[in-house]
C-alpha cells in the first residue's frame, strides 16, 4: 500500500523475542535487562498480524529480535509465514551462533536468506564486543548458509576505536565468497549512545587507500537504503547504510512490529499502535486490517536522530529489532 507522503510499503520487520544470547555493547546494557520478562506475542498472534499485513501490500518480511533463533520453534512460525499467499521472501537477521544447527530447516521452511551481524573476525575482540566466545561458531554459520545457496549479507557496525581497524578485513571476505558486507553507522539508539559511530564517508575513504579499483554498482530495488560497491572485482560486494550521514526516508518501505505487539511507524518515534490490546480483545480481521492500513498510511515523512524531540523512541534496539 501507499502511505501519505507517495511511499510503497511492502516490507515487514517481526521482532519475534528480546532475548539475545550475546551482550554487544552497543545494543545491551544493565538497564534493559528487567524488561525480559515482556508478555509476547504468541505465533498465531503473528501469523494474524502479518496476515492482514500481507493483504494490504506487504510481500517481505525479516524476523528479528534479539536474537530470533532463541524464540522456540522458530522454524515453525517461518513455515507459518511463507504459507500467506502475498509473502514473495523471508529473511532473518542474527547474529549466527545457533544458526548453523537450524539452517536446513530454517531453509526447508521458505528462508530466503539471512542477515548475519558481525563487528569483529578477531577471537578476542569479538568476545570483547559481545561478552560471549563465539566467533567460530558464527564463521561456520556462514560457510553453511553459503553451501545451501542462501542469500548472505553481513551487517558489521564500526565502533569507532574499537574495530576500525578490521575494515579492510571485512572487504577482504568478498574476495572469495559470494557475501555482501555491509557498513552500518551506528544509530544513538538505547545503549548504543554511549558509543562513537564513524560515518561511512571515512569507511569509504579507508577502502579507496587500500584497494586499486573501486566500482560503483547500479542501486537496485534490492539493494534497500544500501549503495553498494565491488572492489577489484571481488565476488561479493560492499555496502554502505547510512541512517546519520545520508538519511533515505524518502524511499522507507517498511513497518516494524515488536515481539511484544506494537506496530511502529519508524524506528526512530515511539509513534504506532498497540496491537497486541485489540488481539486479545477479540478485534475483528476486518477492524484490525483497519488498524494497519491508518497505521501505514500515517509513517513519517522522517526520522529526526541528530535533533532532541518529545516522541523519540526511547526503547533498545534488542526491543525494536533494528
Ligand atoms: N546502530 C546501528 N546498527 C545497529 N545494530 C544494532 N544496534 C545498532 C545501532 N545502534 C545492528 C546490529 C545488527 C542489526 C540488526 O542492527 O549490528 O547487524
Amino acid at each position: 500500500m501507499i502511505d501519505k507522503f507517495g511511499r510503497k510499503v511492502d516490507y515487514l520487520r517481526i521482532s519475534v523475542t528480546e532475548n539475545c544470547n550475546l551482550k554487544c555493547i552497543y545494543c545491551i546494557d544493565d538497564n534493559i535487562l528487567n524488561t525480559y520478562k515482556n508478555d509476547i506475542l504468541s505465533d498465531d498472534e503473528i501469523v494474524k498480524i502479518a496476515t492482514e499485513c500481507a493483504s494490504l501490500g506487504i510481500k517481505k518480511i525479516r524476523i528479528t529480535g534479539g536474537e530470533p533463533l532463541v524464540r522456540k520453534n522458530i522454524e515453525n512460525l517461518i513455515y507459518r509465514l511463507n504459507n500467506i499467499k502475498e509473502i514473495e521472501e523471508i529473511y532473518i537477521t542474527t547474529n549466527g551462533v545457533l544458526l548453523n544447527d537450524k539452517i536446513e530447516i530454517l531453509k526447508e521452511n521458505g528462508l530466503t536468506g539471512v542477515n548475519i551481524s558481525l563487528d569483529s573476525l578477531n577471537k578476542d575482540r569479538f568476545k570483547k564486543l559481545t561478552k560471549f566466545d563465539k566467533l567460530k561458531e558464527v564463521l561456520l554459520s556462514i560457510d553453511k548458509a553459503l553451501e545451501l545457496g542462501l542469500k548472505v549479507k553481513i551487517n558489521t557496525v564500526i565502533v569507532d576505536d574499537i574495530n576500525k581497524d578490521e575494515i579492510i578485513d571485512f572487504v577482504k571476505l568478498t574476495k572469495d565468497k559470494n557475501i555482501d558486507i555491509r557498513f552500518i553507522e551506528l544509530m544513538p539508539i538505547g545503549a548504543a549512545k554511549k558509543y562513537k559511530g564513524i560515518s561511512n564517508e571515512e569507511i569509504l575513504n579507508i577502502i579507496k587507500n587500500n584497494f586499486k579499483n573501486i566500482q560503483v554498482e547500479n542501486k537496485s530495488k534490492r539493494s534497500g537504503p544500501a549503495n553498494y560497491i565491488r572492489v577489484d572485482n571481488y565476488k561479493g560486494k560492499i555496502g554502505f547504510i547510512s541512517p546519520i550521514s545520508n538519511c533515505f526516508c524518502e524511499d522507507c518501505n517498511r513497518i516494524r512490529l515488536t515481539s511484544t505487539g506494537f506496530l511502529k511507524k519508524c524506528l526512530h518515534y515511539n509513534y504506532g499502535i498497540d496491537l497486541k490490546k485489540h488481539i486479545r480483545s477479540n478485534i475483528s480481521n476486518k477492524d484490525l486490517k483497519e488498524l494497519i492500513y491508518l497505521n501505514i498510511y500515517d509513517k513519517p515523512q522522517n526520522h529526526l536522530f541528530m535533533k532532541d524531540c518529545d516522541d523519540k523512541e526511547n526503547k533498545y534496539m534488542n526491543q525494536i529489532g533494528g
